[in-house]
């Protein structure tokens, strides 16, 4: 019997709602599978636990986390308890950055019975590939405090060590899929850092001539994922680029309740950690309508991440027939609850033992 240990940390707002659920789809998913079982650890690190102790996790927690086989995260972020800034480096950042998980996955494809905002959806089945450890989001820079003079800089680095490493993930993916490249750029000299990305895009593509590439200001690429979704495969983005284009991805899948994502380490020293595309959603936690597929779908990649691809599928299958049958929470046209929807496929999923 394999047996995955897996750190969950459900953080903050509806984290502590999706990730039980999820939890408990999991869980099922063992019982259905016969030779995949799971060894779950919570930790409740959270801006909860910051006001209790005055950090996001313990000096330790590194270390607590370390051996386990992934980590299972919800959201982080509760502004009305702690500033995002000190919630977001002291947990989330603090994660993926320790831990070495300089990509970040992030598909956005049509569910059925999930209607997108588009009126006219082609059916598209896209991933972005976000280098999820520098770029924009660079420790550098900090705020000059001059009276009216007051300034705020923030640095951009962008090392060829990192770049080369997301491009070649993401060419990498791009040879088993559609074997299809966009690069997400913004070269027009306004940013430096650009040109750079660019030369690198250009330098990695040739161990690829298989592949097709092109290239799209990030501009004009955030209105081809409105107008042309079904354009694109793969696309490789700096991290607020990658970030931004994410949630578009997730609006014109009909929702960011349902969008997956997973922070990978690539070279085997550290747990990765899988998360939503969502946050913490403050504005609806506690009314139990929070979408679990998002939660839900990122399981299904912590097992693809593992090997386990083929339960995975049928996992995600499962939760297409629950939205396909309406089974859906309000933020996707429908009428259920949180527990209704994952209810429905725990059942569906025990109907395919
Ligand atoms: P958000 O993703 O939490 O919410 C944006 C909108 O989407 C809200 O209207 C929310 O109700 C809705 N939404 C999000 N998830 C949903 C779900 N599962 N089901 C139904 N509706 C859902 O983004 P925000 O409001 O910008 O951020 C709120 C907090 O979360 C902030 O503190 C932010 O820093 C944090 N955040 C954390 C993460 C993370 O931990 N990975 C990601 C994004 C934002
Ligand atoms: C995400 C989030 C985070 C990010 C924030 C909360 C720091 O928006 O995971 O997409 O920008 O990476
Ligand atoms: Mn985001």
């Amino acid at each position: 019997m394999k047996k995955l240990k897996i750190a969950s940390i459900p953080g903050d707002g509806i984290g502590k709602e999706v990730v039980p659920a999820a939890i408990d789809v999991l869980k099922a998913v063992s019982e259905i599978h016969g030779g995949l079982s799971f060894e779950f650890m919570d930790f409740p690190y959270s801006c909860e636990y910051y006001l209790e102790h005055g950090s996001m996790m313990p000096e330790d927690g590194l270390k607590r986390l370390k051996d386990f086989d992934s980590i299972f995260l919800g959201a982080v972020g509760n502004a009305k308890l702690v500033p995002d800034h000190i919630s977001l480096w002291g947990l989330l950042i603090k994660l993926r950055r320790e831990f070495e998980q300089q990509i970040n996955i992030r598909p956005a494809k049509l569910l059925n019975g999930v209607r997108s905002p588009l009126v006219n959806p082609k059916d598209f089945d896209l991933i972005v590939v976000r280098e999820n450890s520098e770029g924009e989001y660079s420790e550098v820079g900090g705020r000059i405090f001059r009276e009216e003079d007051e300034i705020a800089i923030q640095n951009n680095i962008f090392s060829r060590k990192g770049t080369e490493r997301a491009m070649h993930y993401a060419f990498d993916l791009a040879a088993k899929r559609n074997k299809h490249v966009t690069s997400a750029t913004k070269s027009n000299g306004i940013v430096h850092s650009m040109p750079f990305w660019d030369e690198v895009f250009k330098d990695v593509a040739k161990n690829y001539p298989e592949i097709e590439t092109d290239s799209q200001h990030i501009d004009a690429l955030s209105a081809f994922f409105v107008t042309h979704p079904d354009k694109f495969d793969v696309i490789v983005a700096s991290n607020l680029f990658g970030d931004i284009l994410t949630d578009l991805g997730a609006a014109i899948m009909g929702s960011i309740g349902i969008a997956p994502a997973g922070n990978i380490n690539c070279n085997g020293k550290y747990p990765s950690m899988f998360e939503p595309v969502h946050g913490s959603a403050p504005d609806i936690y506690g009314k139990g309508i929070a979408n679990p597929i998002g939660q839900i779908w990122t399981a299904k990649m912590m097992l693809d991440h593992h090997g386990e691809n083929e339960i995975g599928n049928v996992l995600l299958d499962v939760v297409e027939c629950t939205t396909a049958d309406g089974i859906m929470t309000p933020d996707i046209g429908g009428k259920h609850s949180t527990e209704e929807v994952t209810e429905e496929i725990i059942k569906r999923l025990k109907e395919k033992a």
